[in-house]
């Protein structure tokens, strides 16, 4: 069976496939896969500790539980490392590269060392991005405007340019991309430019899946509420801030991690196969003010 494989964004992107021998739902074509124990409602415990250090380990960790390989790519090289060590401690295989996706070249390099090690990527998960700072919209300056579409629309962008070609020769692939809810509700009065930015995202991924429809090529983008991670972190040190996140969030709390993870597993495997083009909004049944 051939290797099924995932480029993430941690930050940066991933590749993934399954150890040799080990039947992974996501395999293309075979819905007797289905019959098998999809492992949905197994209860892991492995991201639920230390979950803001790691957070970023644990989608990793959800693919790697499934029998994927990963490719960890990351401007910060340390946590790049770090994830694949805990992916390969999973006793799936990972490669760690250290990667600005602003750089078309260097995201290209990563898309060519992914399918150069696992022999072919299945899953591509762009998660880098960033508001950078936060900014009234009168005060949003050329730089800031250009940094910010760089790191979240030029980065998925590039990436996906870079993977498709390879995925439309094997008639398979599944790109998950990283958006906001920030995209519903502008950003007013902070964060226009990352809005903005997502919007995009959410855009991007409509069309790249709708031009690939037929050609065996799903992409889907999710557009979170607040998640708790170093994202957040400058919310989370001011109680009023995080007053605020939580009025707007019916459930009263920030997401976790892991609750994107297993999303983009879902997504990514065949329990969905009829699924593309849309933005799916993870956000404790709000955010939309
Ligand atoms: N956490 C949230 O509340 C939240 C909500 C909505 C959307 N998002 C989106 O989810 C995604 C992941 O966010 P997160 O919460 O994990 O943020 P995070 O800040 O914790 O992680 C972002 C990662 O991107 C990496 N990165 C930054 N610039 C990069 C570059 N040029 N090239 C490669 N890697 C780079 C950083 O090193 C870091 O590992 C982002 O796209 C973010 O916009 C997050």
């Amino acid at each position: 069976m051939a290797k099924l494989s995932l480029t993430f964004h941690a930050g940066g992107p991933i590749v993934t496939g399954p150890p040799s021998g080990h039947n992974w739902r996501g395999s293309k074509g075979d819905y007797n896969d289905h019959a098998e124990d999809p492992g949905l409602f197994r209860r892991q415990d492995h991201c639920h500790h230390r979950r803001r250090k790691r957070h970023r380990t644990c989608h990793a960790l959800i693919f790697a539980r499934e029998g994927a390989n990963v490719v960890c790519a990351d401007i910060n090289e340390a946590s790049a490392r770090r994830t694949a060590a805990a992916v390969n401690a999973k006793g799936s295989q990972a490669l760690a590269l250290k990667v600005d996706v602003t750089s078309r070249a260097e995201v290209d390099a990563l898309i060519a060392r992914a399918i150069a090690a696992f022999g072919s990527v299945q899953f591509l998960f762009n998660s880098a991005g960033a508001a950078i700072r936060r900014a009234k919209f009168l005060d949003i300056d050329d730089a800031l405007m250009q940094k910010t579409f760089a790191l979240n629309v030029n980065g998925t962008f590039y990436a996906m340019q870079a993977v498709l070609p390879h995925m439309l020769a094997n008639r398979h692939g599944v790109i998950v991309n990283m958006a906001s809810m920030a995209h519903r509700r502008g950003g007013p009065g902070s964060s226009i430019h990352y809005a903005a930015a997502k919007g995009a995202v959410v855009t991007m991924t409509m069309g790249v899946a709708r031009e690939f429809a037929t050609q065996g090529v799903r992409a889907i983008s999710i557009s979170p509420g607040p998640i708790r991670t170093p994202f957040q972190d400058a919310a989370q040190s001011s109680p009023e801030l995080v007053k605020q996140f939580l009025d707007d969030v019916p459930m009263k709390r920030f997401g976790e991690p892991e609750e994107i993870g297993e999303l983009v597993l879902f997504i990514c495997s065949d329990a969905c196969p009829f699924m593309t083009a849309d933005t799916i909004y993870v956000n404790g049944g709000g955010g939309w003010r």
